[in-house]
């Protein structure tokens, strides 16, 4: 059966993007990028390297010379895989707080997505990848053969951020990680490149009750489609018929 090659997922923060690409990906033999790790990766070295974050110029050209690698895990201790930043370890690291609060900013400088994203652009060519984050099915890979737009409440995501921090063992305060999320969600869906948005030919599913095993469900019926010529993206349908 034929499958999708390029398959795009996007959401806001904590709508299960990542769990659900890393499973799908695994599940297809396909490559994993989570590209949300390339945008954490350059906040992080910012902030060491002590580039004030709202220096728009110093950031963008620290985005178009840093080295992002990312590999298969590295080290045993529950990463799905290893972020290398000019050959530094920083796994954990683009995690911390800090990061969560400068990446959306960050991430909103037009020089800084178009170094990023012509790189994912290059990993997309080659295809068999799952890749995720929020503007990949509209301006990253618009020709993605499947494209998903996942979903859940902004309370409903907060509380899955919250848990996910308290089990890797950190202090963490609801309020405070709803209030970030809902920071986030508005820097992300506002900005003027790129905003997250679902692409027009995206299937939008909407996780809040779901679990991960009924959205990976889904997720794989509409693999399945794709094969049996059920779902086309518009840019194949245009390719198709000219
Ligand atoms: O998915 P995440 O929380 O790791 O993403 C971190 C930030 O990076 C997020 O606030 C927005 C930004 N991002 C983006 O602008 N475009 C992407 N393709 C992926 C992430």
């Amino acid at each position: 059966m034929r499958r999708p090659s390029t398959i795009a997922i996007d959401g806001p923060a904590a709508s299960g993007k990542s769990t659900i690409g890393g499973l799908l990906a695994e599940r297809l033999g396909y490559l994993y990028l989570d590209t949300g790790v390339m945008y954490r990766a350059v906040t992080w070295a910012a902030l060491v390297r002590g580039i004030p974050i709202d220096d728009e110029a110093a950031v963008t050209a620290l985005a178009r010379q840093v080295k992002i690698e990312i590999l298969r895990p590295t080290v045993q201790d529950g990463r799905s895989y290893t972020v290398l930043v000019d050959g530094q370890d920083v796994t954990w690291e683009i995690r911390q707080p800090e990061v969560n609060h400068a990446v959306s900013p960050v991430s909103a400088y037009p020089g800084v997505r178009a170094a990023l994203s012509a790189q994912q652009r290059r990993m997309g060519r080659k295809g068999r990848i799952v890749m995720v984050g929020r503007d990949i099915g509209t301006v990253v890979l618009p020709r993605a053969d499947l494209k998903i737009y996942l979903d859940a409440t902004l309370e409903e995501r907060a509380a899955r951020r919250y848990r996910e921090v308290v089990a890797r063992g950190e202090q963490a305060d609801y309020e405070q990680v709803l209030a970030s999320v809902r920071r986030r969600d508005e820097i992300d869906s506002n900005r003027s490149v790129a905003p997250l948005r679902p692409a027009d030919d995206a299937v939008v599913i909407d996780t809040t009750t779901l679990t991960i095993e009924q959205v990976l469900d889904r997720v794989l019926a509409l693999v399945d489609d794709y094969g049996r010529g059920r779902r086309q993206s518009v840019a194949n349908r245009e390719e198709n018929s000219s």
